[in-house]
């Protein structure tokens, strides 16, 4: 497209040249009569011309097939709270991003973005993770639990989320949600842990409002309700 608008831009010349008249012949175009345009600058557009057809033509399959690579890269099935949701996905994108921002799963916060909060934690295969450290793509084969899919499937609270109700652990509750899979993967692989293993297993959990010691009690609440 642009190397044909670039010819037909260029009035060409019935030059003398013998030269030219080839190369008018090659391209294919009627040359028309500008005695204005010298033979140096005739010449120039037709050069910039191939080179543009050659370079344009050559970007635009690059980018098609670049595209079509990305597109099958893009689509990524996800094991979420046991279904299977498709989702497009950009390599350099987080779970956290991905949940929040792609599939509507906002009860994980995002607080530093940066590891070190534990406000986003979700599940990897029952094992507590933080999810703004994740790329998506590194995670596809992998169970993910958000918060969202603790509920039984008649609308129950898990033991946790009973728990820490009946103790009034939370605050302000912004840490809540990341408190809960942390003590929630604890109480898969330790149904009875101590006050030592519970306090362990939520150290990687914030919370500014200090509420640590009844996030505690409802570990022990919820260990006593699964037993
Ligand atoms: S937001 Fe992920 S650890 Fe803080
Ligand atoms: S309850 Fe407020 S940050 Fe933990």
């Amino acid at each position: 497209m642009r190397a044909g608008r670039l010819l037909f831009e260029v009035e060409l010349p019935l030059s003398q040249s013998p030269l030219i008249r080839k190369k008018t012949e090659i391209m294919g175009v009627s040359p028309t009569v500008n005695p204005k345009l010298s033979r140096r600058r005739f010449i120039k557009g037709v050069i910039y011309s191939s080179a543009a057809a050659a370079s344009g033509a050559g970007y635009y399959l690059a980018s098609a097939q670049t595209n079509s690579n990305a597109v099958m890269e893009r689509l990524l099935s996800l094991n979420i709270n046991g279904q299977t949701r498709l989702v497009d996905v950009s390599p350099s994108e987080t779970l956290a991003f991905t949940l929040r921002n792609k599939l509507a799963l906002t009860g994980l916060k995002v607080a530093c973005n940066r590891g070190e909060c534990g406000a986003c934690t979700v599940l990897l295969d029952d094992v507590a993770n933080y999810s703004c450290s994740l790329l998506t793509h590194t995670i596809k084969d992998r169970a993910i639990t958000t918060i969202e899919g603790l509920r039984t499937a008649d609308g129950q609270l898990s033991a946790v989320q009973q728990g820490f109700i009946e103790e009034l652990a939370p605050q302000c509750g912004f840490c809540t949600p990341g408190q809960v899979m942390s003590a929630t993967a604890l109480l898969i692989s330790n149904p009875n842990p101590t006050r030592e293993d519970a306090r362990q297993a939520l150290a990687g959990n914030l919370c500014r409002c200090g509420a640590y010691d009844h996030y505690l009690n409802g570990v022990m609440r919820a260990s006593e309700l699964l037993s």
